[in-house]
């Protein structure tokens, strides 16, 4: 609950409880598992799919949990642990690039005391006078999206999103029509150089976006990010033009710039034509650096753009080198997280919302407010027992959360505020949509469901909306409304007959229908890209099953494992617990799902249909292809490995082993007695790593060049 004097905004600090570490390794693994699948989940929300589902906030305390169960148990912390990377692959519809050099993350500071910790693990790593010696440089944290800009010769060659920090897509085209991103250096190097930063739309150009969405009656973004996010990856570089786009510098990659400290660096920069934030300031000490993290603040809401937070970095380049970096973010830089906001709004009334699994989910409707970029009416509010631990009424003023994200929050009531015309919310005991009695799905379940799985038109609607999602089968033309005009119509009666719709059927439904009675291109548009979601890979089909706990985070492990909705169907819970990143829950329900013969007839008919007729995935992609395009050489013995099994390990995770070191070579790795091909690497500057970097390499891909021993 609230309290009585809560201001019209405030700032607070959101609660971090305390999370709980299993001390059964069983318990730790499942748990693990768990928590990786959501957050993969998320990142594919956030990054590709620009929708995110969970707050930043809710996110961090996930990637929390984790790291604190990783800490407990070091033995779950696997390559492909989600601490390990900085965010999913490339989505499918941009080229994949990779970086020249690995683009890291940052360490996040939730409250003054971690950035503290911060400086004292500095102070602790080389001594207080180098960190007093180099001094802080402190920046504003730009709510954009991160950018790699490759410039040969001063040209700008290649530009591409984070990805995954080592292949990330190839946005070139579009970063050309970024005004603030100049397509030649003035007076820049010559030979390759790496200028990192973040495109953004500033909030004025966001509003005018949106305004101009609306008056085309079209879709408009939820915040500035999604936005810059959404015309970043625009397939036509003509219609990003038309976006106020624009950049500013945070960083470099590879190539160097004769400076010994970041903020001349940015002089630098700033000389060539790049633009640098002006919302930098230095800092000598942490108690400087926490005053002007405090003044900006207090100054965020007045900037041209968002931010959400403030980076603060060592100063002096040479400390930076000695700090080095983990695998996922540099030692000598942290980001501080501002803390959510909270704003005030009514509640006009509490509605139920039946989801494609049957949950029946509470929700919040709103006076319409504006908060954090972004104006808000309605908040899931999860179950009844959330209602009443909140202890909100219908009429209440009602404190909203949100952390300059997507997704808000209600908080709880503003007693003060309550003249007794509130009224409390009575949960349904019967589905709105088909009047089955809900229940529980095991005794002392805060959810209550929807058992009419099959027929309830709410469920049926939103499981066919969900496999044309661009996650499943990206089936454009079958969104909310056509799904709900087939249904009513009786064209459809369920999934099962989705790849059975043909001209003649597609017409007994108005909304694919000419006025002249002949099919609509709406509609033949929807026949074909029905044709061709057929022939999609089968883990898109296995997302868009619906199978609970079963989404993007499991299902392409599951898919290269199984090969097949055959033997998927036939998988037992013990088979399908040895795949990588599934738990009892995930197995569990897919087992659950095909026990269910109405479940199975909706595959066989898709298959009669043509449908899941995809390529078999192919069993490599259990492996990770961390060396994925990169050109390798292998020199001297590496003790217990031939140098068949070695190239064979190279190839098996997307690499070309060549015989000859050249400029062309990425890597070269230096056994005993590496002989002459060492020298010429060096001699070159090709990237060198020893033999007992080799394990790393193959799991890790280049990132293992970071923290490696050099031979
Ligand atoms: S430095 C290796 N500086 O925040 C360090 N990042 O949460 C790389 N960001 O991926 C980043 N403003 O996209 C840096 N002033 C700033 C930033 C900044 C925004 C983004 C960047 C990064 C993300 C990490």
């Amino acid at each position: 609950m609230v309290g009585m004097t809560s201001p019209k905004t405030a700032e607070t600090t959101a609660s971090r409880p305390a999370p709980v570490v299993p001390d059964d390794a069983a318990q730790a693994r499942r748990r693990h598992a768990e928590l990786s699948a959501v957050i993969e989940e998320q990142r594919w929300n956030y990054y590709v799919l620009d929708d995110p589902t969970m707050t930043d906030g809710q996110f961090d305390r996930l990637m929390r949990q984790l790291e604190e169960l990783e800490s407990a148990w070091p033995e779950l912390v696997g390559p492909d642990s989600p601490t390990q990377r900085v965010g999913p692959p490339p989505g499918a519809s941009l080229a994949a690039v990779r970086h020249p050099s690995v683009m890291l993350s940052l360490d996040n500071a939730f409250d003054y005391d971690e950035v503290e910790a911060w400086n004292q693990r500095l102070v602790h790593l080389v001594g207080q006078p180098a960190v007093a010696q180099s001094g802080f440089l402190c920046e504003a944290k730009i709510d954009g999206l991160a950018v790699d800009l490759v410039y040969q010769d001063g040209r700008l060659v290649q530009a591409a999103t984070r990805g995954d920090g080592r292949v990330g897509e190839d946005v070139t085209a579009n970063v050309w029509t970024i005004a603030a991103v100049p397509r030649r250096l003035s007076g820049g190097p010559d030979g390759l150089i790496e200028i990192r930063g973040e495109v953004f739309l500033p909030l004025a150009g966001f509003h005018q976006l949106n305004r101009q969405l609306e008056e085309a009656g079209r879709k408009t973004f939820a915040n500035p990010r999604n936005a810059a996010a959404g015309s970043l990856r625009l397939k036509d570089p003509q219609l990003t033009a038309e976006r106020p786009l624009t950049f500013l510098c945070h960083g470099l990659g590879l190539g160097s710039v004769p400076a010994e400290r970041l903020s001349q660096v940015y002089q630098r920069l700033r000389d060539w034509g790049l633009p640098t934030s002006p919302e930098t300031r230095p800092a000598q000490d942490v108690e400087q650096v926490l005053a002007w993290v405090e003044e900006l603040g207090r100054r965020r809401h007045q900037l041209s753009h968002e931010i959400d937070g403030a980076v603060v970095k060592v100063d002096q380049l040479d400390l930076q080198a000695r700090l080095g970096a983990t695998i996922r973010a540099p030692r000598w830089a942290i980001a501080y997280k501002f803390p959510p906001v909270e704003v005030i709004t009514k509640l006009l009334d509490i509605r139920v919302n039946v989801g494609r699994t049957g949950r029946v989910t509470p929700y919040a409707v709103m006076e319409p407010v504006q908060v954090a970029g972004s104006t808000v009416e309605m908040a899931t509010l999860h179950n009844a027992a959330e209602v009443e631990r909140k202890g909100v009424l219908i009429g209440d003023s009602v404190v909203l959360r949100k952390a300059g994200d997507v997704i808000p929050e209600v908080l709880g009531p503003v007693l003060a505020d309550r003249d007794g015309s509130q009224r409390a919310f009575v949960m349904p005991d019967h589905c709105p949509d088909c009047g089955h009695q809900l229940r529980p799905e095991r005794a002392g379940d805060a959810d209550l469901r929807c058992p009419n799985q099959r027929a309830c038109p709410a469920q049926v609607r939103q499981r066919l909306v969900h496999l044309a999602s661009r996650a499943a089968l990206d089936i454009e033309g079958l969104g909310e409304r056509a799904a709900q005009a087939l249904l009513a119509d009786g064209v459809l009666s369920d999934e099962g007959g989705l790849f059975d719709l043909t001209a003649e059927s597609l017409l007994g439904c108005a909304l694919f229908r000419n006025l002249d009675g002949s099919l609509s291109a709406v509609g033949a548009k929807l026949l074909e890209q029905l044709e061709q979601a057929k022939t999609k890979p089968f883990e898109r089909f296995l997302i868009g099953l619906s199978i609970r706990h079963l989404g993007k985070g499991v299902a392409p492990q599951v898919a290269a494992a199984l090969g097949g909705v055959e033997a998927l169907a036939q998988a037992s819970v013990e088979r399908l617990t040895e795949i990588e990143g599934v738990g009892p829950i995930v197995a569990e329900a897919v087992v659950e799902w095909f026990a269910v013969d109405w479940h199975r007839r909706i595959v066989d008919r898709w298959r009669a249909a043509g449908a899941l007729a995809g390529p078999a995935p192919r069993e490599e992609a259990e492996l990770p292809q961390t060396l994925a395009g990169l050109s390798i050489v292998v020199t001297g013995a590496l003790p217990g490995v031939s140098r068949d099994q070695a190239a064979a390990a190279i190839v098996a995770r997307g690499g070309k082993v060549t015989g000859a070191v050249s400029r062309r070579t990425d890597l070269v790795v230096a056994g005993d007695n590496p002989g002459t091909k060492l020298a010429k690497a060096e001699a070159l500057g090709r990237p060198v790593l020893g033999a007992a970097a080799w394990a790393e390499l193959l799991e890790q891909g280049p990132a293992a060049l970071i923290d490696s021993d050099q031979p």
